[in-house]
């Protein structure tokens, strides 16, 4: 087998195993020059709590590297089971400004943009970035942080389906 072969073939079984993990589905969003730019995201992670840090990783070379640097601040809310399409709109290419039934909101004592009516949102300062691999690893602290909803279910991520 070529090295080129058996890597695709590392990186397929990667992808497959991967996909039996259920995770939690994310929104991470910033605002700059009066709008917004956002991701879903399932690589967040709570890294540490005192002090209160957590990590996400993005596609190096990706918008939002850059524009956490720039702006300083960004947020993640964490997605309820009914809000699979901003999920699925924040993953797609090429979007343009979302629609407004999928629109961030922005509160005047926050930093950073929240997807309304998630289970849980984090507002982060960003601190730095490791590279890892094909991804950066962006660090943030927590400025601020609010369970805003107990009883709704959060979306899960498994075998490449929500739920
Ligand atoms: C469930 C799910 C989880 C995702 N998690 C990540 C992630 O953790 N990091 C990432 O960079 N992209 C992730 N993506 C892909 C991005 O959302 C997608 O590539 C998006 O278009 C990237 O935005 P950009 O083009 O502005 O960089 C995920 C997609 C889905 C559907």
């Amino acid at each position: 087998m070529s090295a080129q072969i058996h890597e695709q073939h590392r990186a397929d079984s990667l992808r497959r195993a991967a996909r039996r993990f259920a995770t939690g589905v994310t929104v991470v969003a910033v605002r700059h020059d009066g709008g917004d730019h956002a991701l879903t995201a399932n690589s967040f992670i709570t890294l540490s709590l005192h002090p209160a840090l957590i990590g996400v990783s993005v596609t190096s070379g990706g918008r939002m590297r850059q524009l956490a640097e720039k702006t300083r601040y960004f947020g993640i809310s964490v997605l309820n089971a009914e809000q699979g399409d901003y999920a699925r709109h924040y993953a797609s290419r090429g979007r343009g400004g979302a629609p407004q039934h999928l629109g961030l909101h922005t509160p005047d004592t926050l930093p950073a943009p929240i997807v309304p009516g998630c289970v849980a949102y984090f507002v982060c300062r960003f601190e730095h970035t490791h590279p890892v691999g094909d991804h950066d690893l962006i660090v943030g602290s927590v400025v601020e942080s609010e369970v805003l909803s107990e009883e709704h279910p959060p979306l899960i991520f498994l075998d490449g389906k929500f739920s």
